[in-house]
């Protein structure tokens, strides 16, 4: 019995020692990519990476209640911009964030100035992708059916007793809550509760 084993091992090395190098490859290649999407998810990365991003979205982000708040709960860039637990998702949104590297050495959105120009556009698009997945990251942290509508004022609670019904895109309501408020330059919606 070993011994055919081992005749068996002697008589495929050269396809055991192939097959082990590209297990290897594998788990090296998986390893990096954990690593490099561990480290573009971190708060750190997303914030100060850029200037563009420190200097304006991070600056009013600052104030938002997802980074300051009575609980002391901090909601992470990449909480609400990057798929969470989905990996094909996240491997799709890094290929496309790579192209934002295009947009900063071109320097298209590289000084403040620029940045606030092209604000609106970035917002449509992020509105976009919100609209697309119905507000999934949102989803993630907050579920209507979790909401305890008791405790909530009887004009808000109005609002979510309606929007869950057909499971409403948060952002229909919510738009501007951790950076400026860039939708009245959109369209001026008649239901607009920005007022914080
Ligand atoms: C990682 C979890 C997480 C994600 C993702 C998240 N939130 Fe929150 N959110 C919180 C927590 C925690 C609070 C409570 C902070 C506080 O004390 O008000 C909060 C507060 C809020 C508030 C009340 C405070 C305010 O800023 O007006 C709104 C509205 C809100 N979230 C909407 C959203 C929307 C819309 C999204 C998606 C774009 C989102 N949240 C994504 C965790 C999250
Ligand atoms: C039909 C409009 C509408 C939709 C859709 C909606 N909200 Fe709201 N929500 C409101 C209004 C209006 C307020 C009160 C004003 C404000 O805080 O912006 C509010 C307040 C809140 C608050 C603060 C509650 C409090 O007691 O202070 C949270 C948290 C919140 N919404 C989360 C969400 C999340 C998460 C979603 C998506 C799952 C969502 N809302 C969808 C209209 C809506
Ligand atoms: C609670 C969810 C949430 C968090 C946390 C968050 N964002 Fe956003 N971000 C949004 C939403 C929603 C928009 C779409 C515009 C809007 O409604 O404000 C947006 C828009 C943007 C835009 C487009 C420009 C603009 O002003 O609309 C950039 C760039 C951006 N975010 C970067 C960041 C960075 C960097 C961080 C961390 C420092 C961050 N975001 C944290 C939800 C979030």
């Amino acid at each position: 019995m070993i011994g055919k084993l081992i005749a068996y091992l002697k008589s495929h090395m050269r396809r055991i020692v192939f097959a082990g190098i590209f297990v290897a490859i594998g788990i090296v290649l998986s390893a990096m990519y954990g690593t490099a999407v561990q480290y573009t998810n971190t708060l750190n990365f997303c914030a100060h990476t850029c200037h563009e991003m420190e200097n304006t979205v991070y600056q009013e982000y600052m104030h938002s209640k997802h980074f300051k708040n009575e609980f002391g709960v901090v909601v992470a860039c990449p909480q609400c911009h990057v798929p969470q637990n989905d990996w094909v998702h996240t491997m799709g949104h890094k290929v496309l964030a790579t192209f934002e590297i295009w947009d900063h050495w071109t320097g298209r959105v590289g000084t403040n100035e620029k940045f606030e120009e092209h604000r609106l556009e970035l917002a449509k698009e992020v509105w976009k992708g919100f609209e697309e997945t119905n507000a999934r990251e949102c989803k993630h942290c907050h579920a209507y059916s979790n909401m305890v509508l008791e405790d909530q004022r009887p004009s808000i609670r109005a609002q979510h007793t309606d929007a869950m019904k057909i499971d409403e895109n948060c952002l229909d309501c919510h738009k501007g809550i951790t950076h400026k408020s860039v939708q009245q330059e959109a369209a001026p919606a008649p239901t607009n509760f920005d007022i914080q």
